[in-house]
């Protein structure tokens, strides 16, 4: 139970690396604000970490919309108490198409939901970090952020836009005791994946890693809850990236 009294606001955890991620803090004690767009998957999540005994409630809002997300992460510290723990979780899939078939609403859509909802939500909490002397922020990149992908203009904008944020928050705000890191995840069967991808395209991947198959979200999220946690307390700026040995940077 190492996060026994501690409050983490995890955002998109309706679903995926954000749910398993919520699933483990409840499950080690931590009270979590399950937040999303969707307002069913969230209480999906709450529901699953009530029927093992953890505490959860749902916080709704579309991350890009500053006003109404920095209003559920208030409303979250009244309900559950203040918030030690941010996972910047919530994003959108890849747009998949050539560099010649851009648009504006595309780039506008994958920067406004990773980087601006990113940085608004870390807004939030830094100032009652800051009084309360620390606090651990983990943000979700992607390996599109950190090594780039074809055919992911936007989503590779908008990843590597969080990785470069974390770094120069962790310089910024180390000396209030708030660590900054991130996860970089390679690619990882969660919804996001597999209501997009054919099946045999797993396992063709799957050839290109190393480790032989893809990511779970419980993967994932065993990075993300070390990095929330007093193991990882010498770390800060750090992009780690569970890839399964398919990006050795
Ligand atoms: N699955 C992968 O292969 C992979 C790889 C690298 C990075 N990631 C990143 O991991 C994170 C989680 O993705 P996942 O694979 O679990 O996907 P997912 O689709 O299973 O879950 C994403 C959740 O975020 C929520 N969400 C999306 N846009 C939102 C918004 N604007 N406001 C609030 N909530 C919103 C969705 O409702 C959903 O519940 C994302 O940031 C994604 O970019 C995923």
């Amino acid at each position: 139970m190492r996060f026994a009294g501690k409050v983490a606001f995890i955002t998109g955890a309706g679903s995926g690396i954000g749910r398993a991620t919520a699933l483990r803090l409840a499950a080690e004690g931590a009270k979590v604000a399950v937040h999303d767009r969707s307002e069913s998957a969230a209480r999906d999540t709450v529901e699953a970490i009530a029927a093992a005994g953890g505490v959860a409630d749902v916080f709704i809002s579309d991350v890009s919309d500053v006003a109404a997300t920095q209003s559920a992460i208030a409303k979250a510290e009244q309900v559950l108490g203040p918030i030690d723990i941010l996972v910047n979780n919530a994003g959108i899939t890849s747009d998949f198409c050539s560099l010649e078939d851009v648009t504006e609403d595309m780039f506008e859509k994958s920067i406004m939901t990773h980087a601006k909802g990113t940085l608004f939500a870390t807004q939030a909490v830094v100032p009652g970090m800051k009084t309360r002397g620390g606090g651990k922020i983990v943000n979700v990149s992607s390996i599109s952020g950190t090594v780039g992908n074809p055919m992911a203009t936007t989503y590779n904008a908008a990843k590597g836009a969080i990785a470069a944020m974390t770094k120069g928050w962790a310089k910024e705000l180390a000396k209030h005791g708030i660590l900054v890191n991130a996860i970089a995840p390679g690619p990882t069967i969660t919804p996001m994946t597999t209501n997009r991808l054919a099946p045999e395209y797993f396992t063709e991947r799957a050839k290109d890693i190393p480790l032989a198959r893809w990511g779970t979200a419980e993967d994932m999220a065993g990075v993300i809850v070390f990095l929330a946690s007093p193991d990882s307390d010498y770390m800060t700026g750090q992009v780690v990236s569970p890839n399964g040995g398919l990006a050795i940077t």
